[in-house]
């Protein structure tokens, strides 16, 4: 075992770390890993095969391998993992080192964690990856957080094993602080996003319209090959059409109702209420996983809570159409709501995140890939300051253009009792943002008039006070 010759250390060789080192060495450079767990060394050591990968059954011994300043990077589960990992690296590091957390931490853990282990001479950076176990394996997205001068120690092998978008690496610098965990939970939060209102297409397209599974993979399909190109479309046809190895019946109709989350999605909301931004589409993709948990009791309702017989009122080519538009726009929303949280959070932790950087790095790799971003990206070159995606001209146009086929798929859906809160989130924050009035006069005066929280008015300067019974 050769001493302090490897480059870059992972510890948590779950399929993450272990994909990822793999990615890494296959680019030429050499790595070591360590896990708590023995046989995960083994199996690394196994699929090494001729590359520069070496396993460590001791944490003393894993370090002893690695080139100083030392490079420790860490997929394992967010929470006290975390900590623990931290903990028992410590006493073999030296002031200088940099452990990497790879995983989806929340950003206000990293925060403490840079701020205490700076205390020791020791660098951390959170580091968001997306991509899963192939990403990871073949080219994952990267969002780095930390100290600047820092991050050029690992540009170079970051670079190497990010996926590539026209010769351009899907990893960037995003920011200090715990700016590269904050990033990734709003990709995660956008991610929420796209999957409900992809599952609300679906339920009108099923329920709503009798669209058979091999129909629907036929139209996501189709819609994969336009506006709409993205990642969760792609996997979207291709989940259709797997069949059952056991049924050989269509395996999504085996699949139980009600979904489950890690936090990112709700941290996400959580922030953004916290920051004052309006995220509706994500809060709203949050809620229904919550609804959709509750699946015994859904199940008791249904037998109470009567609604509208599903009548489709419009043809069924038509309402392709107009369902496709509405996606579309939708989707623009939904970045447009994750965009401006990054700018509220960049302007309130001081994290001075690129939003055209943000974009360029989610082009590929990552699950909310999709052909919007080029135009995203494009529109925080040219605008880097701009408020609100939905205020670039072509977004604009776009949005305008197909907002009445908004209206109609939303109508539509009230009639027919399927539930849209996605879509409907969506539009209504259109709306909400298009309005130079909106009903709050009101809402102040209540609350003026039982408790004197006092109002601002129109008209002149100062704040008011009124009697109002
Ligand atoms: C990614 C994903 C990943 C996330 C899973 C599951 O970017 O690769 O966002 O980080 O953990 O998609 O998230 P939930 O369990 O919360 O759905």
């Amino acid at each position: 075992m050769n001493s302090q010759q490897y480059e870059i250390g992972m510890v948590g060789l779950g399929v993450m770390g272990r994909n990822l080192l793999l990615n890494m060495a296959d680019h030429g450079y050499a790595v070591a890993g360590y896990d708590l767990d023995g046989d995960k060394v083994a199996e690394l050591q196994t699929e090494a095969g001729t590359r520069d990968i070496q396993g460590a059954k001791t944490v003393a011994d894993f370090v002893a391998l690695l080139r100083s300043p030392r490079v420790v990077m860490m997929l394992v589960p967010a929470g006290n993992a975390v900590d623990a990992v931290i903990h028992d690296l410590l006493p073999y590091l030296a002031a200088g080192d940099l452990i990497i957390d790879a995983g989806n931490s929340h950003f206000s853990d990293t925060d403490l964690r840079q701020k205490t282990l700076a205390n020791q001479g020791i660098h951390f950076f959170g580091m968001g990856v997306s991509g899963g176990e192939d990403g990871a394996r073949h080219g994952p997205s990267m969002m780095p957080g930390g100290a600047q001068d820092v991050y050029e120690r690992v540009r170079p092998v970051l670079e190497a094993a990010a996926a590539q978008v026209d010769g351009d690496p899907c990893v960037a610098y995003m920011g200090p602080g715990s700016a590269g965990h904050y990033v990734k939970m709003v990709h995660n939060g956008i991610e929420y996003a796209l999957m409900q209102l992809i599952a609300e297409s679906y339920d009108l397209l099923h329920r709503g319209y009798g669209l058979t599974d091999a129909e629907l993979s036929y139209v996501y399909a189709e819609w994969n090959q336009g506006e709409l190109n993205s990642f969760l479309l792609e996997i979207t046809s291709d989940i259709f059409i797997k069949r059952d190895a056991q049924t050989n019946q269509p395996l999504i109709d085996e699949v139980l109702d009600a979904a489950k989350q890690k936090g990112t999605g709700k941290w996400t909301s959580q922030d953004a209420m916290n920051l004052g931004t309006p995220t509706p589409t994500i809060d709203a993709a949050v809620a229904m996983r919550n609804l959709s948990a509750l699946k015994e009791e859904r199940t008791a309702a249904s037998q109470l809570l009567t609604g509208p017989e599903i009548k489709p009122a419009v043809a069924r080519a038509e309402f392709l159409t107009q369902l496709h538009n509405a996606l579309h726009v939708t989707m623009i929303i939904s970045y447009a709501q994750g965009m401006a949280q990054l700018q509220s959070a960049s302007a309130a932790y001081g994290y001075h995140i690129d939003l055209s950087v943000v974009a360029r790095i989610w082009r590929g790799g990552c699950i909310i890939r999709a052909a919007l971003l080029e135009d995203i990206r494009r529109a925080y070159t040219t605008q880097p300051d701009l408020p609100n995606l939905l205020l670039d001209e072509k977004f604009s146009q776009v949005v305008i253009e197909r907002m009445a086929d908004l209206r109609s798929i939303v109508g539509a859906a009230a009639q027919m009792g399927i539930p849209t809160p996605g879509l409907m989130a969506s539009l209504a924050y259109f709306d909400g943002y298009r309005s130079a009035r909106l009903p709050a006069n009101l809402i102040q005066a209540q609350r003026d008039d039982f408790g004197a929280h006092t109002y601002e008015r129109i008209d002149q300067q100062g704040v008011f006070h009124t009697e109002w019974s």
